[in-house]
């Protein structure tokens, strides 16, 4: 089975993908130092599919679990949700001996491990992620946090979890809208680290939803290995991983909620980030193309509707907390593979870029790329 160690000193750990791991998942948990009684958080759509297997493989290596679901969906991601899980935590008789396991997407990993990090001033807790997203990504990092009205993932914490366990069969449930936006994330990795890994992502049947746990593995280990160096996102390395993330989540954070996916933000966001490269970084019009049609092969969209304003889209972005220090860093692409932070982009570059993307797609992207060349 393939394993991605995440080196960080004390804070070390191992993700390990391997296919029906969510039924012997006891024997890894109990293999990383970690016994006695759990919480399971898991949400109202992943817990009637997947807690049962994990509760009754836990109960008979004597972990004693309590299961903990939420409502589905972005706005569990809140302060109020982290007081009633903790509430519920307390009352259940979890304390400092206790560790948390988050079974489910991102929001649940976030709330999750945002929880284990303030119950008793921090226990530990183990990732298993049920989507794309949280499996190649949010999973692994130990970034962990809620919402606030005034923007997403204002209040949080680093808490690397103490084990990830990815069992790629739970992709097999996703919806085909999630299991689009999922593959934003595995596309970006790639675009930021590995140019070959793009290849093998084209040539991949989107109709058949099959990953392979070998190319699961290998793009967590980019997540990894920029984590590895830059845990706390302090030294612009970490920063690489936000490759059309800066428009993306601008665009994301004017639309209501639902209207477009994460990945789907971020799938408009790279495409202006590729203008951009182009600009600013001289990546190749032809690599800007290849990615473009990766990307539209998995039916990302591509091209901004015109209700999103350029105006709101601009208003979110200088809000994001990414602009607190009032510098914008921006990831661009000098070669596929190859992520660069550069600091040449400005707020005008940013708007024709926002404008660039309302434009329809050239020609020689609609075929679509087979993976092939
Ligand atoms: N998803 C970006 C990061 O974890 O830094």
């Amino acid at each position: 089975m393939p394993t991605v160690h995440v080196n960080l000193a004390d804070r070390s750990y191992d993700v390990i993908v391997e296919r029906g791991i969510l039924s012997h998942a006891a024997k890894e948990i109990l293999g990383a130092g970690l016994k006695g009684k759990c919480a399971v958080i898991s949400d109202q759509n992943v817990a009637s599919l997947y807690a049962p297997a994990l509760l009754e493989n836990l109960g008979r290596h004597c972990i004693d679990a309590t299961l903990h679901v939420i409502p589905a969906g972005e706005a569990s991601k809140s302060l109020a949700a982290a007081n009633d899980l903790c509430q519920e935590l307390a009352t259940q008789g979890h304390d400092r001996k206790s560790f948390v396991i988050a079974l489910g997407g991102g929001v649940v990993g976030d709330l999750a491990g945002f929880v284990a990090s303030i119950f008793y001033r921090g226990i530990p807790f183990v990732q298993i992620p049920t989507t794309i997203v949280s499996l190649v990504d949010s999973s692994v990092g130990g970034k962990t946090g809620v919402n606030l009205v005034a923007g997403k993932n204002l209040v949080g914490s680093f808490h690397q979890p103490r084990l990830v366990l990815v069992d790629p069969e739970t992709l097999s449930s996703l919806a085909q809208r999630e299991y689009r936006q999922g593959m934003a994330e595995v596309i970006k990795h790639a675009a930021i680290r590995d140019a070959e890994m793009l290849h093998e992502i084209a040539a991949i049947n989107p109709q058949s939803r099959y990953l392979s746990d070998v190319l699961i593995a290998r793009n967590i280990a980019i997540k990894a290995r920029v984590v590895e160096v830059d845990e706390q996102e302090t030294l612009g390395v970490r920063a690489l991983l936000n490759f059309g993330h800066t428009i993306g989540h601008g665009i994301e954070a004017s639309v209501d909620y639902g209207q477009l996916l994460h990945g789907e933000a971020i799938s408009l966001g790279m495409r202006a980030a590729l203008f951009l490269s182009e600009k600013y970084a001289s990546l190749p019009h032809e690599a800007s193309l290849l990615l473009t049609q990766i990307q539209m092969k998995f039916d990302l969209p591509m091209v901004l509707d015109q209700s999103i304003s350029t105006e709101s889209i601009m208003k979110k972005i200088l809000r994001d907390k990414k602009f607190s220090a009032g510098k914008i860093q921006f990831i661009l692409l000098a070669q596929l593979g190859n992520a660069i932070v550069s600091s040449s982009v400005n707020l005008t570059d940013m708007e024709e870029a926002i404008e660039w993307i309302r434009q329809p797609l050239p020609i020689n992207c609609e075929s679509g790329y087979n993976g092939k060349g």
